[in-house]
């Protein structure tokens, strides 16, 4: 293929003449040309092997050969709109409905996270009656226009909050206000969002849903305190709102012990509105919405269709079925589990050995590995579920050697330190033409 051939100066050319620079690329300082794909790594134009650590869409991995092959096979038979009578989406929506609780039993397909949570929007406005949403704040839910106003991540950089949108603070036991030691975090944070709703009432405002992932992970990987999101649930179903649990980045068997990551609350909990996508397709365009009888009436009562062009065709959901068989055939939710836990044992000690953890990316390594989180000083693992064990030992022994390299700058450091204002020491901004320096004060 002419393209692959392309030296990569060349295709980076191309690539700022004409797209825009809003469109950014990772190592935007020497950034990778891939051109292959398989499992859980990526190859560039050199043939140069990568371990693929920020991958949650190429879920089974990439190019699964299964998945390949049932996109093709559809392809070579037919691809048209959900208007006609298929068996492929009926399918899909019968084995989703399997890995849900049984009150979220109707399913609407998309062709992405954003389209799906768009949709959501509209149902729960339309279901409610009401206009606002709560939302957690650095939450992301998509690039629509009526996602980036619930998404404090991007709109707090635009200048404006809508007068329907109330934030509520991140359920962060590591760094919000109420942290491990607090008697009941679950609650002072669910009462945050109470209060969030209160404050909102009393200006004349109806709260028609809260907007939040299972486990905010643009917020940076949080796991909210158990029986939080029971709390919240309760507190915004007395407002007449319905909860909506994001599970793009989250879902589909990724945390291991669950399918769902909403299932880390418990049987009793669920959703009025579950919305996926990224993973579900494999690298593909899928997305889903699912939700009750109720919700869906009530949007089936206006009277106006809803018709996606693409949503749903036999090609995309042949896709996710096979996403679904991998699943269950390479058991990849019970070795989730098993690679999970290896690494947490493993970067936990990592956590004791160093005393520094911060703005870390492992690329000159061949790791491709990401930050996130409002300071961007979260180091977010998620590969596709194919991930082994022998990766996730390289990964930790790649990490022990840069925070190793890196408290030995931090230690160099020191003399720069003394010469900061007294009484300031670490507010002092690092010195600029270093941009070693700046990672080092991203630690907390
Ligand atoms: C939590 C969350 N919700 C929604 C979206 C939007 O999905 P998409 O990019 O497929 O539109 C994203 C994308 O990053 C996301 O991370």
């Amino acid at each position: 293929m002419a393209a692959d051939t392309r030296a990569k100066a060349v295709t980076l050319d191309l690539r700022r003449r004409l797209l825009s620079s809003s469109c950014r690329l990772f190592f935007p300082e020497d950034p990778v040309k891939i051109i292959r794909g398989q499992g859980q790594y990526l190859y560039d134009e050199q043939g140069r092997e990568y371990l693929d650590c920020i991958n949650n869409v190429a879920h089974v991995g990439h190019c699964h050969p299964t998945v390949v092959q049932a996109a093709h096979e559809q392809n070579l038979v037919l691809n048209t709109n959900s208007r006609y009578l298929h068996d492929n989406i009926v399918d899909y929506a019968q084995r989703l409905s399997e890995t849900l609780p049984e009150q979220l039993s109707v399913f609407y397909f998309l062709n992405s996270g954003s389209e799906a949570n768009d949709l959501a929007l509209r149902l729960a406005r339309q279901y409610t009656g009401h206009q606002d949403v709560v939302v957690l704040d650095h939450a992301y839910h998509g690039h629509l226009s009526s996602l980036i106003d619930i998404s404090p991540y991007k709109f707090r950089n635009l200048g404006g909050q809508k007068e329907w949108v109330h934030v509520a603070p991140l359920p962060d036991t590591y760094r919000g206000p109420y942290r491990e030691d607090h008697p009941n975090p679950a609650e002072a944070y669910a009462n945050e969002v109470k209060h969030v709703i209160s404050s909102a009432q009393e200006k004349g405002r109806k709260i028609a849903a809260f907007f939040a992932e299972s486990l905010p992970s643009v917020s940076g990987q949080i796991i909210p305190p158990a029986g939080y999101f029971s709390q919240v649930a309760e507190h915004i179903r007395r407002a007449g709102g319905l909860f909506v649990a994001d599970e793009i980045q989250v879902g589909f068997g990724r945390i291991g012990k669950h399918f769902w990551a909403f299932q880390l609350e418990g049987e009793d909990f669920v959703p009025d509105i579950v919305t996926m996508g990224k993973s579900i397709g494999n690298g593909h365009p899928v997305a889903c919405m699912a939700t009750t009888q109720a919700v869906s009436r009530a949007f089936e009562a206006t009277g106006v269709e809803y018709f996606n062009t693409f949503g749903g065709n036999p090609v995309s959901c042949a896709v996710g079925l096979a996403v679904l068989d991998v699943l269950k055939t390479e058991q990849l939710q019970a070795h989730a589990t098993n690679v999970g836990s290896f690494l947490l044992e493993h970067l936990s000690q990592q956590k004791a050995k160093h005393p520094i953890i911060g703005d870390v990316r492992l690329k000159e390594n061949y790791i491709l590995l990401s930050t996130d989180g409002p300071g961007r000083n979260i180091l977010k693992f998620k590969p596709p579920m194919c991930f082994s064990v022998d990766n996730a030992q390289h990964v930790v022994a790649k990490l022990d050697d840069i925070l190793t390299d890196m408290e030995e700058k931090v230690r160099s450091c020191e003399t720069l330190r003394i010469k900061h204002p007294p009484g300031k020491p670490d507010l002092a901004p690092p010195p600029p033409a270093d941009p070693q320096h700046f990672n080092l004060y991203l630690l907390d």
